[in-house]
């Protein structure tokens, strides 16, 4: 089993996360409370984790321009807030797949957590748990779905790529349901991996004493075969994808499925026809094609074409809440996060996890009540009269 172990790097008296399989965890000290912002918690998760896996974590495709595009373009839609309204019963809740949740939040699904934190994907299962919102699973964890499962009440779905080997995507997929996951997320993106320079220069792969544990099967790599990622996965994703393999996915489970990575109304028509219940518009984070547009300049215009057919979720340099409340107002059911989770766990485990969560709900909540709104369910009703783009 992974373990870490905590080195001092030079004279620095911070000390950094290395993934290591025979030493034990060391404690942390709690956050301090200076932290009070995710990108405080990102500054703290970039001293603690080793830097080729916080490489991994930042980096985006080729120019990265997608990526830094993602963030800067909620922050050009402007809150034509309102004044004078009674909002102090406002509430974030909403339902999202037939379950209650306190604010339209979720964290998104990123490989191999335990690079972050040892506590991993357990970490974010607990967090989400504690605050009653849904965490999606990446199919790339480095802790098996069903101790996952097991360490949040919270809903949890699990994020599929379907692979060559059809057969073992099927297995997984019913093993994940008998196991208790809620719904699926096949993501669409990824008909190959994307170029991460980063980790060409840094010869990334997965380190020793970790494994793609979801994803193991007889004879076949699974990653830990000190080969940079994208070779030794490359059997789990499938470049002859079409929406007839989305519809077969539907077809292997009673389960709702969602179709991640869409920057199009017609894809979102599409994922809609073939099956889905769900529309996930992403860009992979900005890790698969430079050049996608930013989520927030498409999410109108898919959740346009979403809505009476399921649920929208949206994803993309989501850092505060009153990015959640941009994104409802454009149509989205709900937001996920993803690298936010991850400086989370770096930054402190299940408390760091926690403290983003809280972070973000914190804001949305006051969000709200600055633009003079008391539910995700007014916010999505306002619309364009709430929100609109810098002329
Ligand atoms: C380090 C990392 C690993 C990721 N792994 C996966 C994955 O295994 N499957 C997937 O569908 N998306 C994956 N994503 C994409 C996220 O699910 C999500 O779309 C993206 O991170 C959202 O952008 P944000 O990081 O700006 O919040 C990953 C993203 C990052 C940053």
């Amino acid at each position: 089993m992974a373990r870490s172990l905590c080195l001092n790097i030079g004279n620095e008296s911070r000390k950094k996360w290395v993934v290591c399989a025979d030493f034990p965890p060391m404690p942390r000290a709690p956050l301090p409370s200076s932290v009070v912002s995710l990108a405080d918690l990102a500054a703290l998760a970039a001293a603690n984790i080793e830097r080729t896996a916080w490489d991994y974590f930042r980096s985006g495709a080729w120019d990265e321009t997608t990526l830094a595009r993602s963030e800067a373009a909620w922050r050009e839609l402007e809150i034509h807030y309102r004044g004078m309204v009674d909002v102090s019963g406002r509430t974030g809740r909403t339902t999202l797949f037939g379950r209650e949740i306190p604010c339209p939040l979720l964290a998104a699904p990123t490989a191999m957590q335990k690079m972050a934190h040892p506590d991993g994907e357990c970490a974010t299962a607990r967090a989400c748990s504690a605050a009653g919102l849904p965490m999606c699973l990446s199919s790339l964890s480095t802790t098996a779905l069903e101790e996952v499962r097991a360490a949040t009440t919270a809903p949890l779905w699990m994020q599929i790529y379907i692979s060559q080997d059809r057969g073992f995507t099927r297995d997984l997929v019913q093993r994940a349901e008998a196991a208790g996951i809620e719904a699926f997320a096949v993501t669409a993106d990824t008909p190959v991996w994307g170029i991460r320079e980063r980790d060409m220069r840094n010869g990334f792969r997965v380190p020793d004493g970790l494994s793609i544990v979801n994803l193991e099967r007889a004879g076949g790599p699974t990653g830990h075969s000190g080969v940079g990622i994208g070779g030794a996965l490359s059997w789990t994703i499938d470049s002859t994808l079409t929406w007839k393999d989305v519809e077969q996915l539907v077809s292997w489970t009673s389960r709702p499925i969602i179709v991640k990575g869409l920057c199009r109304p017609d894809d979102v028509r599409a994922a809609f026809d073939s099956g889905a219940e769900g529309a996930w518009i992403s860009n992979h984070g900005g890790r698969q094609l430079d050049g996608a547009p930013a989520t927030a300049d498409v999410l109108a215009g898919c959740a346009e074409i979403a809505r009476g057919l399921g649920t929208t979720i949206v994803d993309g340099g989501i850092r505060r809440g009153i990015d959640i409340l941009r994104a409802i107002a454009l149509g989205a059911d709900a937001v996920a996060i993803g690298r936010p989770i991850l400086w989370g766990l770096g930054a402190g485990g299940e408390e760091g996890v926690a403290r983003a969560l809280a972070m973000l709900r914190g804001e949305f909540d006051i969000a709200m009540a600055l633009a003079g709104v008391r539910s995700p369910a007014e916010i999505r009703q306002l619309g364009s009269g709430l929100v609109r783009r810098q002329t």
